[in-house]
């Protein structure tokens, strides 16, 4: 039996392999048992390793006046998206902040797997307007959203030139950003065995203008994850931990998370978010 929350009809890493950010969106519906599993991952109560909460919630624009779109602000980089997920977490909480790439990463990769394409909006889109529009609260924050639905069947020109911007096909080396006990020893693949692939599933995932702003040490043979976070992306580091834990969920590789620092030297601007323990 496959150990992931999320049911999923092909491998976790097919999945994330799969999964590309699309920014142009097609006038199909999402099919109604499409939408129903979606709302319903929605609607699970998620416990992260970040132990915090965090709300979803699904918005859809399907008829509405186009005033109402507009409050969206996706500044021109969206393009006939009509279903969104929201995500609100309360203002000022980080540690929410990552719960909610935790929790948001799921509902992609299950989009992904129902062959509906999303684009993950840290930036552009109006927190206010759309503040307004999900009806949130006084406290509330809003992070991220994310459009879900079919895909054109070619990317826009925006689409085409934001990923030339941000190189969004490539991804920085397994060398760069995994290392070995400490910062000055970068760890090669052939030496992580049972964590290369949950090491690949988080190299692959998506992040803010891709910039991969995670690093991991690997210590003890394996023993211990350490994660870390360059210049504070707090959703990209949730999502880096999603797919960790996902991948090590469904491979049986059994662990636990902790905060619990190492006290590795780590370089200015990455610091210390934390860990996962083989058990
Ligand atoms: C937390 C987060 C925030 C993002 N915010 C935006 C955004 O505001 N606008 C946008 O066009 N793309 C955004 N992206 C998409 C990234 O640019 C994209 O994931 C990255 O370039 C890699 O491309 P890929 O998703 O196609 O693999 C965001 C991605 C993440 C993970």
């Amino acid at each position: 039996m496959r150990k992931t929350t999320m049911e999923l009809s092909r491998p976790l890493l097919d999945v994330i392999k799969a999964r590309t950010s699309w920014r142009s969106y097609s006038p199909a519906s999402i099919e109604p048992d499409h939408k129903k599993k979606l709302l319903s991952l929605i609607d699970e109560k998620v416990t992260s390793p970040f132990g915090a909460s965090c709300k979803l919630q699904w918005l859809t624009m399907e008829g509405v006046d186009p005033a109402e779109k507009k409050k969206l602000g996706t500044y021109g980089v969206i393009s006939g998206a009509r279903e969104f997920v929201v995500g609100i977490t309360p203002e000022g909480d980080l540690n929410a902040v990552q719960h909610l790439g935790y929790v948001m990463e799921r509902v992609v990769l299950l989009a992904t797997d129902l062959s509906l394409a999303t684009c993950w909006l840290g930036g552009t889109f109006s927190r206010t307007g759309v503040a307004g529009l999900v009806k949130a609260a006084h406290g509330d924050s809003i992070p991220a959203m994310v459009p879900v639905g079919h895909p054109t069947g070619h990317r826009h020109v925006v689409d085409i030139v934001v990923r030339l911007a941000v190189k969004a096909k490539a991804r920085l080396p397994f060398e760069r950003v995994f290392f070995d006990g400490g910062f000055g020893r970068p760890l090669v693949r052939s030496r992580a065995g049972v964590l290369e692939a949950p090491l690949e599933a988080i190299r692959l995932g998506p992040s803010s203008k891709n910039s991969q702003p995670w690093r991991v040490v690997v210590a003890g043979d394996g023993d211990a994850i350490h994660f870390y976070n360059v210049s504070r992306w707090h959703l990209d580091l949730g999502i880096a931990v999603c797919h960790f834990d996902l991948q090590a969920k469904e491979q049986g590789t059994a662990g636990a998370w902790r905060v619990e620092d190492p006290g590795v030297a780590a370089p200015e601007g990455i610091s210390y978010v934390i860990s996962w323990f083989k058990e």
